[in-house]
């Protein structure tokens, strides 16, 4: 269904062309001054610069246009032309009734499609840590928000499973003769696999330390990761099973965090696409040789900071990070048909995707691009996660925090939480626990997706745990509070919505009416932020309407099914915006 806004936007459009002018100018928009009007239109400015006329002039024209509807209680102008408006109680009401009998809650379809999104990338053999913590989070959202759009998507884990750090992992197991603690792993025993994790963990730092004291072992190192990439013994048995114990352990740390997957590929996957790959641009002129390492130039002309070549090949053989994004690219056309890439990768590295970007849109006589100019390829980068001292997280000793380590320090905040707001005490032990859970990631995940991707946060876990505030806990709290209303009520949620809107229930309504806004927002920038404000703004504007408003002792009975279908609506709204930011409403607190 069409947007409130939307609506309005036609209708005052059509009165802009009836002036022979542009019916964009008629875009509606949330009125800035809420006590003169609920809409504004600003386009009478513009035009009157097209038209070379006076811009109350024009929006006198259109106001004339305009009061022929039946849609709007109040037409003024106010300024130097801005066109205020404000509908009438009818027309608010049946839209709000469409809204309420709409499965998509008013949101229309907006993409069609496949969209692969890479959102993942721990490394095997080393255990996630925080920086893996907002790929996921906003990779996450990113993918439920342009589901519910309407597009196909794929989220892909994309791990680092092909790099220098398993050639010296798996070069320290064979000089200690200890590759059999590997190969003798149960995938299958979770103990095992906790303690081949365990074993990785001291391993790999100490492997990686001394190997950058010592240029014989990284020697070894490099050459043992040649050896592994054209997947000679042991190495290749060996890299497959700490493979398969490394997504054992990675499955279930993205369980925990509720984030999904469609794809559990890696750098490794597309090994074999790689030769065929770089042949293909060794016809052409695209790569060439450069001090025996092959590489493509990807710098332009206009570039005002350096951008250099893409490295396919290293001089000893090795691949590198780009050469399997650039495969990876070769897969992701060949097997999906993709419309859009989105990589929701750390903002450091966005001079490895421009590089990626232009590689795969170089062409040369019979040869055509990877990816052709119509499939959008994006890096949506984010910022930092930083601690209190502005420095990007550590532990307490100055350690990278296992992704692990947070959430179970998250889960302890909020049992204390709970506790403290005197919530979730009378549930039994396990209740108790999936509702801290549960907070514990409304936390994490709402103080980090409320922020603008690209900037930094601070990450300050006594703040985001508060139920009071803009946090992830108390929209929980709000939502919990009107579902347990509703159900004091006996309210069905499925029953047919009427509304009669007295003047305290407009700003609520009004509000309902906006998702679409938000929504497309979140979608046109990969902005899961927009969601945050609206969720927040829904839970304000419905605390205002709880206090200002009888509900359950309203005595006319047509006033209190409307008001209980208010609450209906917000709750609904609001569970499905926290459902796309990868929040999970408990049943009660
Ligand atoms: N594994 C990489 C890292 O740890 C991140 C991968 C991001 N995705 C990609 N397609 N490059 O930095």
């Amino acid at each position: 269904m069409m947007s409130l806004i939307s609506k309005l936007s036609d209708v005052v459009g059509k009165a802009f062309e009836a002036q022979g002018l542009p019916a964009e100018l008629g875009a509606v928009q949330v009125s800035d001054r809420p006590d003169l009007a609920q809409f504004q239109c600003n386009g009478a400015m513009a035009a009157a610069k097209l038209a070379k006329k006076n811009p109350r002039e024009v929006a006198q024209a259109v106001v004339d246009t305009l009061q022929a509807s039946d849609i709007f209680s109040k037409i003024e102008i106010a300024g130097p032309g801005f066109i205020n408006l404000t509908v009438t109680g009818d027309y608010l009401q049946n839209h709000l009734k469409d809204i309420a009998g709409d499965d998509r809650l008013g949101v229309p379809v907006l993409g069609d499609g496949t969209v692969v999104l890479d959102y993942g990338g721990p490394n095997i053999a080393k255990p996630m840590h925080v920086g893996h913590l907002r790929a996921a989070i906003i990779g996450d959202s990113v993918r439920r928000v342009m589901t519910f759009a309407g597009y196909d998507t794929l989220g892909d884990v994309h791990m680092g499973d092909w790099g220098t750090h398993l050639g010296m992992l798996i070069g320290d197991y064979l000089r200690e003769g200890e590759e059999g603690l590997v190969l003798n792993t149960d995938v299958n025993d979770p103990f095992a696999v906790q303690a081949m994790m365990d074993d990785m963990a001291v391993r790999y730092p100490k492997a990686s330390a001394s190997a950058k004291e010592n240029a014989e072992l990284m020697a070894d190192a490099q050459a043992t990761t040649v050896k592994l990439q054209n997947k000679e013994e042991p190495y290749i048995t060996i890299w497959q099973k700490i493979f398969d114990v490394s997504v054992a352990g990675m499955k279930k740390t993205y369980a925990s965090l509720g984030v999904h997957f469609d794809l559990w590929k890696g750098e490794a996957a597309v090994h074999d696409l790689i030769a065929p790959m770089v042949e293909k641009f060794k016809e052409t002129t695209i790569a060439h040789e450069s001090k025996g390492a092959l590489v493509i130039n990807v710098a332009k002309g206009s570039d005002n900071k350096e951008v250099p070549p893409l490295i396919l090949y290293k001089t000893d053989g090795a691949v590198m990070y780009g050469t399997t994004d650039l495969a990876t690219l070769v897969e992701r056309m060949n097997l999906y048909d993709p419309k859009k890439i989105i990589y929701v990768v750390d903002q450091r590295q966005s001079l490895h995707f421009e590089q990626v970007f232009r590689a795969a849109r170089k062409e040369a006589a019979g040869l055509e691009p990877i990816v052709p100019e119509e499939v959008e390829l994006t890096h949506a980068g984010f910022g930092t996660m930083n601690g209190k001292d502005g420095k990007p997280f550590k532990t307490r000793a100055g350690g990278v925090m296992r992704l692990e380590d947070l959430i179970s320090m998250a889960e302890e905040k909020a049992r204390e939480r709970l506790a403290e707001a005197d919530l979730a005490q009378d549930m039994g032990d396990e209740e108790r626990e999936d509702v801290a859970h549960k907070v514990a990631l409304a936390a994490i995940k709402f103080a980090d997706l409320q922020n603008q991707r690209q900037s930094d946060y601070v990450f300050d876990l006594d703040r985001l745990t508060s139920f009071e505030g803009k946090t992830g806990p108390y929209l929980l709290y709000q939502a919990v509070r009107i579902k347990s209303l509703l159900r004091k009520a006996g309210y069905d949620l499925t029953a047919a919505k009427d509304f009669v809107l007295q003047e305290a229930d407009t700003p609520l309504a009004l509000l309902l009416t906006e998702l679409p806004e938000y929504f497309a927002a979140s979608l046109a920038n990969y902005a899961p932020h927009h969601l945050c404000e609206y969720a927040y703004k829904l839970a304000q504007t419905f605390s205002s309407f709880y206090g200002n408003c009888h509900i359950l002792s309203e005595e006319d009975e047509a006033l209190k099914n409307s008001r209980l279908a208010l609450c209906a609506l917000t709750y609904q709204q609001l569970e499905l915006v926290l459902e796309k930011l990868g929040i999970e409403v408990p049943e009660r607190m």
